[in-house]
């Protein structure tokens, strides 16, 4: 038997509805928000990723799935969402129509990690990027976007963490600093961070194996080289946070794995009893240097991605019950071969007038199609016999009081209108 490949899954049943009820969800938040949906290829040409995500990062160093394709060109599974967004924000020249422009995507993502709960190989991530606008009230739009959808799920164990790395100059200093911290205590580093120092030392602060050392733990924090516009567009994020009543730590750790980001950081965890070590349930942030460095004219940038993954273990942990429509409207279930074609013909109309209709395929007995309703959770139940289809008039069924009503059929679409069966709200209330 062929099995998946290690880190993926299978989404079906259950999963399948709460993933679905999601995306609805995203949906609806993004036409509220007023941004467009942007899909990108799921494989780019791997110089996006080398130049974009960061040629010191983990993601690219160890994570990349690289293939040479048969015209013999270095292609890569995408690792994230923003590279390809700004390429194509570049190569269809967005940048030279009306801004802000407001993007949303989602999709899988490959990385190659170690497996382990909330962490994939293949994995989805529902994300933003906003292009454009130097404005923090932007930064903090882009981090108010998860906080109401977990808001909104009634997700209640979330910490939303955020930080500045400032500008170029402060990121400057800032490395200058960093370097000269780390100087003497390179020997005592892992093999990795002794190339990161050399290539790009803030990238020692998220070592996974050095982590959590004094000497990590002590470095300088970016804060501490902001220069005054920096600190004056961080501050200006922080009082719009406030603004909308979002709760934040100002955490100087959060320094994120991607080399683009410039000013405000943020990651939002997941604050739940034993929820495991992958927690980070999204992160973001501002890259105004990002659009320059693909290869486009100087255009600022913010943006975040949550993986779905985390945030299904979110919902389960807190064991959160959505509003998911679990029935049908109506079951069809014709009393012979003779009456099929018409039962179809009704079925078709009832589904274009936005019912959720259902019928008998497997030529089922009258106490089986009973059976078959109660399992599908129907509010109806129509039977269709020979006489039904001479007088032009239905019993319909309600499969939950037992009372039968008879309906021309006609009628048929307005009496389940008045019936409040519309496309399965008819649970809600
Ligand atoms: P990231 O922090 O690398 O940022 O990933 C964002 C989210 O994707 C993480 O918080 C996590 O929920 C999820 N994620 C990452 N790796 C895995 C994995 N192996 N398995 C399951 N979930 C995972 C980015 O990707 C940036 N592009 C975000 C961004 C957009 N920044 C600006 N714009």
């Amino acid at each position: 038997m062929i099995q998946k490949p290690k880190g993926t899954y299978d989404v079906y049943s259950e999963k399948g509805k709460t993933i679905s009820y999601i995306e609805e969800l995203l949906k609806g938040i993004m036409e509220k928000y007023n941004y467009e949906y942007i899909r990108t290829p799921i494989f780019e040409a791997s110089e996006l990723f080398h130049r974009g995500v960061g040629e010191t990062t983990d993601i690219v160093t160890k994570e990349t799935y690289d293939f040479i394709d048969r015209g013999n060109r270095n292609m890569t599974l995408r690792p994230e969402g923003t590279a390809g967004v700004v390429r194509s924000f570049i190569e269809n020249k967005m940048y030279g129509e009306i801004l802000p422009r407001k993007v949303w995507y989602y999709g899988p993502m490959f990385r190659y990690e170690r497996p382990q709960s909330g962490r994939f190989r293949e994995f989805y991530q529902f994300g933003v990027e906003v292009f454009g606008s130097d404005n923090p009230l932007l930064d903090a739009e882009v981090i108010s976007i998860p906080v109401n959808l977990y808001r909104m799920l009634g997700l209640k164990g979330i910490k939303v963490n955020i930080n500045s790395l400032g500008d170029n100059e402060s990121r400057n200093n800032y490395r200058e600093a960093l370097i000269k911290y780390f100087e003497p205590h390179i020997n005592n580093l892992c093999e990795d961070c002794q190339e990161r120092f050399k290539k790009n030392p803030l990238r020692i602060l998220d070592c996974k194996i050095d982590g959590e050392s004094d000497i990590i733990k002590n470095a300088p924090t970016t804060l501490d080289y902001l220069n005054d516009s920096s600190k004056e567009h961080f501050e200006k994020v922080k009082n719009y946070l406030d603004a909308m009543d979002i709760p934040y730590t100002v955490n100087p750790n959060v320094v994120r794995g991607l080399d683009y980001y410039t000013h405000t950081v943020f990651e939002v965890e997941a604050d739940i009893k034993d929820f495991g070590s992958q927690n980070v349930l999204c992160g973001g942030g501002r890259y105004n240097g990002l659009v320059e460095m693909i290869g486009g004219p100087k255009c600022s940038g913010v943006g975040f991605a949550l993986g779905l993954e985390r945030l299904l273990n979110a919902i389960e942990a807190e064991k959160i019950v959505l509003p998911i429509n679990d029935g049908i409207d109506i079951y069809l279930a014709p009393m012979s071969e003779n009456e099929v074609s018409y039962t179809i013909k009704l079925l078709n109309t009832l589904r274009l007038n936005g019912f959720i209709v259902e019928m008998d395929t497997n030529n089922r007995k009258l106490s089986n199609n009973f059976k078959q309703a109660d399992r599908l959770n129907a509010e109806y139940i129509v039977i269709i016999g020979e006489n039904e289809i001479k007088n032009k008039e239905l019993t319909i069924k309600n499969n939950h009081t037992k009372e039968e009503t008879k309906v021309k059929e006609n009628d048929l679409v307005d009496f389940f209108d008045e019936h409040e069966c519309t496309g399965g709200c008819c649970h809600e209330d």
